[in-house]
């Protein structure tokens, strides 16, 4: 058991944890997303020259892709111009797969798109062993900042191997802003991010036939200013004991009064740290986009 207890936040998202994110994604002060959309839609046009080149053909990789309500603007524009790329979306969700190869080119005729289902980089192999056409990867969202700074590290330098020099990377990273306006966006009045941790804890109980007793955990996010980290946490409200069944057998896990199980980090930085993140990795910051608020920043990165 490590400690403190962590559960990986990839659990979360069953129907009820889709929902709920849907849900977050669209609460007031849950601003992140609304920042990316709005720099998909209005730079549309330098992004798109950020990553093409005349007569090159492209493959544009997108990890995690979900509806892609953001990346389909890019999308468009680039059919539009009648760009030579095939859109590669790669997503855990086979749902999701199946759904953009069918509803993509119903709204943007002409969109070549290859989807893979599968984990990120097992499915980067597969894509370049599909064509040795030059590659961009869209990774959007926040979702780097959903990992430890040194694991995030070591992302951008696993995703690196998987590229070669020349292809891009297109990141989306939440900015360190107001520390009132971050920590709201995670713990929203409505009480859907609370909602959305506890629903991991029922999951459990469904999925590994456990019995957490929900209502004795706490919602706890806390924001750092300092090191720029938003971290949620489930507080156990009294000593208790809770029971699950694992193929390995019935496991007891004991939690003390007040103890902590940490959910989910939303990392926060400032540009200089992403252009230094980018360089111990291996690439070369080529240029980035932001929202009028200059709250979140999409930067564009090349393979040294
Ligand atoms: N990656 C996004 C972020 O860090 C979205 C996200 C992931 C999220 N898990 C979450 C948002 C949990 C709210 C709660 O903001």
């Amino acid at each position: 058991m490590s400690s403190p207890k962590h559960l990986p936040s990839k659990y979360f998202y069953d129907t009820a944890g889709d929902r709920l994110f849907q849900e977050i994604m669209h609460s007031e002060e849950y601003y992140p997303f609304e920042c990316e959309l709005e720099i998909f839609k209005e730079s549309t046009g330098p992004l798109a020259d950020f990553i093409t080149r005349p007569e090159e053909p492209l493959d544009l990789i997108e990890l995690g892709a979900g509806d892609c309500t953001k990346s389909s603007h890019l999308l468009k524009y680039l059919v539009r111009a009648h760009t030579n790329f095939t859109y590669i979306p790669i997503d855990i969700s086979a749902g999701i797969i199946r759904y953009l190869e069918r509803e993509l080119p119903a709204g943007i005729p002409a969109i070549r798109v290859m989807g893979l289902h599968g984990e990120y980089f097992e499915m980067l192999e597969k894509a370049a062993a599909l064509s040795n056409h030059r590659k961009v990867v869209m990774f959007l969202g926040s979702n780097l900042g959903n990992m430890l700074p040194d694991q995030a590290l070591n992302f951008c330098c696993d995703l690196r191997r998987y590229l070669r020099p020349r292809d891009r990377a297109i990141i989306g990273l939440d900015l360190k802003k107001n520390p009132a306006t971050v920590l709201a966006a995670y713990n929203d009045k409505a009480g859907l991010t609370r909602k959305f941790n506890l629903n991991l804890l029922h999951r459990i109980n469904r999925e590994l036939h456990a019995n957490f007793d929900v209502d004795q955990f706490q919602h706890f996010p806390v924001y750092d200013p300092d090191t720029g980290s938003c971290k949620s946490y489930l507080i156990s409200l009294k000593k208790q004991e809770v029971a699950l069944i694992t193929p390995g057998g019935t496991r007891i896990i004991h939690f003390a009064e007040n103890e902590e199980i940490f959910m989910e980090i939303s990392q926060k930085y400032t540009v200089d740290q992403i252009n230094s993140l980018a360089r111990h990795a291996g690439f070369t910051p080529r240029g980035m986009l932001q929202d009028k608020k200059k709250w979140f920043v999409d930067v564009i990165w090349e393979v040294n």
